[in-house]
């Protein structure tokens, strides 16, 4: 048997999964194949998530281990949903295929780290950037230059070989790294763009600028804090 074919079940599950449940779809072969040839993608992505995961856990286990202090508090993953691929390609442009999603998206694996202090973000990118399997393609310093609403965190693109029985992939993972009172204000202004009352919007909008730089003096005032009460292991 090969990879392309499934049983009766297993198809219709896969059908299932890429239409979200539409039923009676007429499904060509070619159309099978492409949609197998994505779901390949989406396990690729999966995969990437995984390694980095695991480089993330045994750098906060080593600290935690060496310095009794733990550099993350927790990790996120998800791949991006079909639907937002196809959403995010057509805004651009850009075709609706296999090859063209793996050549143009740096965001389907996102993976978001959360720290306890600024200090720790940047020293979990020099630790991850310092591993010699792992290619920075671009970095994004919004915690020095934050965007004009207020957004702060520091956004990597990576790329980093994964391992399959006969072949070695290449792989592309978008990494938030931000404090916990960032990501605070970053899940609430994420919202935002679900509000329609826009004489409500600015008002909101101006408050959360406000919010935003007062999270971030906090952040500076904690780091402060933790470096007098620990001044080693700063
Ligand atoms: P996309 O926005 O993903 O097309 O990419 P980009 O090239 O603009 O990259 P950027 O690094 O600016 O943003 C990538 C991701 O960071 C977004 O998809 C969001 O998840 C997050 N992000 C960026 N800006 C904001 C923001 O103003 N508010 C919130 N809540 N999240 C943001
Ligand atoms: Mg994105």
């Amino acid at each position: 048997m090969n990879k392309y074919e499934m049983n009766f079940d297993q198809r219709n599950e896969a059908l299932k999964d890429f239409f979200g449940g539409h039923e009676g779809e007429e499904i060509t072969e070619q159309m099978f194949g492409r949609i197998l040839q994505f779901q390949e993608l989406m396990l690729k992505y999966r995969c990437a998530i995984r390694e980095i995961t695991t480089k993330l856990e045994i750098l906060n286990d080593e600290l935690s281990h060496t310095s009794e202090h733990n550099p993350i508090e927790s990790i996120q993953s998800r791949v991006k949903r079909p639907y937002s691929i196809a959403r995010k390609l057509s805004k651009k442009g850009l075709p609706l295929t296999v090859e063209s999603i793996a050549e143009n998206l740096n965001d389907v694996a996102g993976i978001r780290v959360i720290c306890p202090f600024i200090n720790d973000i940047y020293s979990v990118v020099e630790m991850l950037l310092n591993q010699d399997d792992v290619f920075l393609i671009d970095l994004k310093d919004y915690i020095k230059k934050p965007k004009p609403n207020g957004y702060r965190s520091l956004h990597l693109i990576i790329e980093i070989p994964v391992f399959f029985s006969s072949n070695k992939e290449n792989v592309r993972v978008e990494i938030q790294i931000r404090t916990v009172a960032m990501d605070f204000w970053a899940s609430l202004e994420h919202q935002i763009q679900y509000k329609n009352d826009t004489s409500d919007v600015q008002k909101i909008s101006s408050e959360l600028k406000e919010c935003a730089d007062i999270i971030a003096d906090t952040d500076k005032r904690m780091q402060k804090l933790r470096d007098l009460m620990f001044p080693k292991t700063k």
